[in-house]
């Protein structure tokens, strides 16, 4: 069980971990066992085609939703059955979801109203008073479980000397099955009290001068100066992210939810503010739980990304590792443009693809395994007939940045995705080669696997 002292004890170090979180709807999975783990100050990604679950993850860690199995950890104490306005985590929707009769500052204000903070003067005889009644609570609670200790003890008896279709044995296991919930509420009872005993006598609201002074500094941090007393209605979908985002901020959660914040943003204003969310992020150190379908979006933003497909995390690493080393063919294709072989793992160090035999620098591999072998596209030089592997035809050519993508279609009709600074014309004959090195070997998923 959390309480509000270490969910607020900036010193410590909050994790939110995921146990073989599971989350069923009638008999449909949805959630099929993830688990990461989110350090502090951390930007992590929940990245993942429609429909793979990652609104699903976010409402289970807002507490929207509860899970089927599995636990949802937060400095190391299990939330699960924490709810949603007790969780240190506010959550931004892709629609926004502000208020239309308050204006910009009075949505930002809103949640302000019912923050509760740390009183400055609390009397000796409110903590002395506090620590008596623990003890008392604790006394409670210890008879309480004590009592559920023998009650346990009779129903296992039971269930060890009765008949299996008993009605006798039948609620013993009912009352069993349910034991979990019976302990935790008492195992919880002293945090509970405590923190309802805070929130009356050593907490209190925030002044209206202390409102207005939060919401200022928000204004100011999310760049809405000058339309404070704008209407909703008057803001063009930027602004209203904005003030989203304040709303969210001003209450300083723990963790931020994001669920697809920016998809309803052109794409010159989606940009900037994808450079100005991770900035502030950056500037408040606070833990961002960002959910996208745009890998590209994922890639510039986060420091870690978990991949995801049908309710599974195939892959949680840095963007740059993702890119580099994929855990499969699927994520390869789903993160940046690729160039996919299907070959043979035939020897340590040797994988045949492309009617040869090539070297490369993956050597855990079983042999004989069917392997996947990808390259991307920088991985690829324009080369003399002499140096090259191969040849093929340039069917299509991008500009993107300072260089180009071209699209060859080799002897064997492979389309090979090539990028370099050479510019050349459609239809022309290239010959091409690569480094061994930056051959990527990933054993092929069998079909059941990749449900
Ligand atoms: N309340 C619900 N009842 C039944 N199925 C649901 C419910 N919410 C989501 N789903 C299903 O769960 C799957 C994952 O949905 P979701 O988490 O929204 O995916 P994503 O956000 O990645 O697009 C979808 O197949 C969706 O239809
Ligand atoms: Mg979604």
């Amino acid at each position: 069980m959390i309480n509000e002292n270490q969910i607020n004890t900036k010193k410590a170090k909050p994790v939110i971990e995921l146990v073989n979180l599971v989350k069923e709807y009638d008999e449909k999975v949805i959630l099929k066992g993830l688990n990461i783990k989110i350090e502090k100050g951390q930007f992590i990604t929940l990245l993942g085609p429609s429909g793979s679950g990652k609104t699903t993850a976010l409402r289970l860690i807002a507490g929207f939703e509860k899970p089927t199995r599995g636990e949802i950890k937060m400095d190391g104490f299990d939330i699960k059955d924490l709810p949603a306005h007790k969780r240190p985590t506010k959550t931004i929707f892709q629609d926004y979801a502000l208020f239309p009769n308050l204006n910009v500052e009075g949505n930002i204000k809103y949640g302000l109203k019912l923050l509760k903070i740390q009183k400055e003067n609390v009397s000796e005889e409110k903590i002395r008073n506090l620590e008596l009644r623990k003890q008392k609570w604790k006394k409670i609670a210890d008879l309480k479980m004590k009592k559920l200790d023998k009650e346990q003890e009779e129903y296992q008896k039971i269930l060890e000397n009765d008949s299996v279709n008993s009605s006798k044995y039948k609620k013993a296991r009912k009352w069993l099955d349910e034991s979990d919930f019976k302990y935790s509420y008492w195992e919880n009872y002293v945090d509970l009290k405590e923190e309802s005993y805070k929130r009356k006598n050593t907490e209190r609201f925030l002044t209206k001068q202390e409102m207005n002074h939060k919401v200022k500094e928000m204004i100011k941090l999310i760049g809405l100066e000058g339309n404070e007393k704008k209407s909703i209605d008057q803001l063009s979908g930027g602004m209203k992210q904005r003030v989203a985002l304040a709303r969210a901020l001003v209450t300083d959660p723990e963790i931020l939810l994001l669920d697809e914040p920016l998809s309803a943003l052109d794409m010159k204003v989606r940009k900037k503010m994808q450079i100005e969310l991770k900035a502030i992020q950056v500037k408040l150190g606070m833990t961002f739980i960002f959910v996208t379908h745009d890998q590209e979006e994922a890639m510039t933003m986060s420091d870690k990304i978990a991949v995801m497909r049908n309710g599974k995390i195939d892959q949680y690493d840095s963007p740059k590792q993702i890119y580099d080393y994929p855990n499969n063919s699927w994520v390869s294709s789903f993160i940046g443009d690729s160039t996919l072989f299907k070959g043979k793992y035939v020897k340590k160090g040797i994988v045949h693809f492309n009617n040869k035999n090539y070297k490369c620098e993956n050597y855990e591999i079983k042999i004989g395994s069917d392997v996947d072998i990808m390259l991307r596209p920088e991985d690829f030089e324009f080369t003399t007939k002499t140096k090259s592997f191969d040849n093929g035809e340039i069917i299509k050519k991008t500009f993107q940045g300072a260089m180009w993508e071209y699209s060859i279609k080799n002897n064997n009709n492979k389309i090979i995705s090539i990028k370099t600074n050479k510019n050349k014309k459609i239809g022309d004959t290239i010959y091409y080669r690569w480094n061994w090195e930056d051959l990527h070997v990933m054993e092929r998923e069998n079909e059941s696997k990749k449900l």
